[in-house]
């Protein structure tokens, strides 16, 4: 489906709400044509974090007549209806639901930003066949430590009493570089806009998922996709050395660190995020021989 004006405009395309299996109706948007790219956002964000990626895919963006953008709502977020997927793993069979849904059957290069790409990297070792190429952006391979897991537990305690309001309040201050900026409080302002629009429900459920994910250090050695591994130098949540360690143990894995950014590559230099991801399309997919059909584990 091509949407070049909204794209070209670099705002998103219309939302159009598909029924996966379950009867859950997921949100989504897509625009381009070429190799179907899905852009899986982070936690508890929605396709919004993604605004800045559109103008790739507009007339004369760096992946015109490249790439088809595909842009959910995982379930409970944004548009998309509830209840969200209780682990990563649940969140990865959602979206081949949804692809299975959206039709085609083309597998996807899959492109996901801290719980996004963590539920990308479930795809990858699940259902390997529906991947053509892998994309993990200011994310890891790790496992929570159990400080991190007990604060998340206690992050879903006081969420439940004093509501998402106060995921915002411990997240937003730590999603940015902390350099200064002129868009600093516009781009806050819209993170914050939506942390707070995400129900109670799915910021608890995300948090248990995410507290109890398994460490896919061992699963990601066997991985054989094209890797483009992306970071901010300045991410506090998911600090360089992750992705450092992701690129010794994927195969053949590129790694790119953009200066001036924190946790939100996508959203802080759309321009250089947009251009390393343009490059990894052209470079190792749209020019790369089709992968052999690899078997589901
Ligand atoms: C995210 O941005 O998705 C979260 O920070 C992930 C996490 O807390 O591990």
């Amino acid at each position: 489906m091509s949407e070049p004006s909204a794209a070209a405009a670099g705002q998103a395309p219309e939302t159009r709400l598909v029924k996966i299996d379950d009867g859950r109706r997921i949100a989504i948007r897509q625009a381009g044509t070429g190799v179907p790219v899905l852009l899986l956002h982070g936690f508890p964000l929605d396709h919004s974090m993604w605004d800045g990626q559109w103008q790739l895919v507009g007339p004369g963006g760096l992946a015109d007549g490249a790439a088809r953008l595909i842009v959910p709502d995982l379930a409970g977020f944004g548009g998309s209806d509830g209840p969200t997927s209780p682990s990563i793993a649940a969140m990865a069979d959602e979206v081949v639901a949804i692809l299975d849904a959206l039709g085609g059957g083309e597998p996807v290069v899959a492109c996901g930003l801290s719980m996004g790409g963590y539920v990308a990297q479930h795809l990858a070792a699940r259902h390997p066949a529906r991947l053509r190429g892998l994309v993990l952006v200011d994310t890891k391979l790790e496992a929570d430590t159990p400080e991190a897991r007990a604060g998340r537990v206690d992050l879903s305690e006081r969420v439940g009493r004093l509501g998402p309001r106060i995921a915002a309040e411990a997240m937003v201050p730590r999603l940015l570089a902390r350099g200064p900026r002129p868009d600093r409080s516009e781009i806050e302002t819209r993170l914050r806009s939506t942390i707070e629009r995400t129900s109670v429900a799915t910021i608890q459920t995300a948090l248990g998922a995410l507290g109890d994910r398994p460490d896919m250090t061992a699963a990601a050695a066997g991985f054989s996709l094209p890797t483009l591994l992306v970071v901010g130098a300045e991410d506090m949540i998911t600090p360089p050395e992750c992705l450092e360690r992701a690129a010794a143990v994927i195969d053949g894995a590129e790694l790119e660190t953009i200066p001036g950014c924190g946790h939100m590559t996508p959203m802080e230099d759309p321009a250089a995020f947009n251009a390393r991801l343009a490059s990894f399309l052209r470079e190792r997919i749209v020019t790369a021989t089709p992968p052999a059909q690899r078997q589901a584990r």
